[in-house]
């Protein structure tokens, strides 16, 4: 099977690569300077040339709640015409099988936790990145109506919760919590700073699953493709306070100082965790424990350095 990934070069689409499975395709990978995909006919030449069976979405503009914040135009034009362009294109190829990649992002703010994949546009959405997700609720809706209208095309959407990993994105301005942390704190730790600011008051919760994991449901997902639900949770179905994150990461980063809270910065939702139980009836579950998981991201982020 010919399998095209997009957003080759970001945190999911080098975990895709790396993970054993790829080697079961023949994976075109291309990166932004061979495939823009606010380029509609650069999309279209490029799907004519290569003729993939099936594409996995991982392109998008992504940022944690700083940059959403400061760039809400991009977050939302950017995202929104990258899923228009490639879904309309990929349907006018005839290309049958499209796994998009959404995020739990869209879940309404004040949905019920879990959050099932049925509480899509049930509510207001977080202000803080509601460009980014109001482009996510669109081009799952679009999966749904391509399907609806010709049952032949098979255009599902798999919504992770939080990811962290290799790859991921340190530098703070565009950081999401985990890679920020592990910075913070390893320069906390080199500088011998006494204390630390969490934002807010720390007992926030959030679900992280680790990106290698997130890579093993997707090429699991391709195996079992017919039977995949039309929109999917993927998580860990468990989540940590932020308190928890931060004692953990200092652990393994080998900061020793305290904790100060800053209760003038935003904090974002109470809660974001996934319903796993379509997940579990899918048949996978994730395998990375939380403190391996910050072992590989650490040592890949001391690699990189
Ligand atoms: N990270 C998370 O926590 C998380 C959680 C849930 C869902 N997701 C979803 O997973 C997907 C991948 O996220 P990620 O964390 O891997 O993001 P990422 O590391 O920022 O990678 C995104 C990739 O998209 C590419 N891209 C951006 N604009 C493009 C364009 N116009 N044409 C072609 N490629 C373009 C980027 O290319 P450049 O390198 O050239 O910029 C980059 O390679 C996104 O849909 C995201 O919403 C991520």
């Amino acid at each position: 099977m010919k399998l095209l990934i997009t957003g080759s070069a970001g945190m999911v689409g080098q975990n895709l690569l790396e993970h054993p499975d790829a080697t079961n395709y023949e994976v075109l990978a291309p990166r932004r300077s061979e495939l823009d995909l606010l380029d509609i006919s650069n999309l279209k030449s490029y799907l004519a040339i290569n003729q993939p069976d099936m594409i996995v979405h991982a392109a998008g503009v992504v940022g944690g709640i700083q940059a959403n914040i400061a760039e809400p135009v991009k977050f939302l034009v950017d995202n929104m015409n990258m899923g228009l362009n490639i879904l309309t294109t990929a349907k006018s190829a005839g290309i049958k099988r499209f796994l998009n990649l959404s995020s739990s992002c869209m879940y309404p703010k004040d949905a019920p936790n879990p959050l099932r994949e049925d509480l899509i546009l049930k509510g207001e959405l977080e202000p803080t990145n509601e460009g980014y997700a109001l482009a996510k609720v669109v081009s799952t809706r679009l999966c749904e109506y391509i399907h609806a209208e010709d049952e032949q095309f098979l255009y599902k959407t798999v919504i992770p919760c939080n990811l962290y990993g290799r790859h991921d994105k340190f530098d703070p301005k565009n950081s999401h919590m985990i890679p920020a942390v592990i910075s913070k704190l390893f320069d906390a730790k080199k500088s011998n700073l006494k204390t630390v600011d969490i934002w807010g008051d720390g007992q926030a919760r959030r679900e992280f699953m680790y990106a290698g994991d997130l890579a093993d449901f997707v090429y699991y997902a391709i195996r079992n493709f017919e039977r995949m639900p039309q929109n999917i949770n993927v998580g860990l179905g468990h989540d940590f306070s932020i308190n928890e994150y931060y004692a953990e990461i200092a652990r393994i980063v080998g900061f020793k100082g305290q904790f100060v809270h800053d209760l003038t910065k935003p904090v974002g939702m109470k809660q974001k965790l996934i319903d796993d139980s379509r997940m579990k009836s899918f048949g996978w579950k994730s395998s990375t424990s939380l403190e391996s998981g910050l072992m590989q991201t650490f040592e890949y982020f001391k690699d990189t350095q």
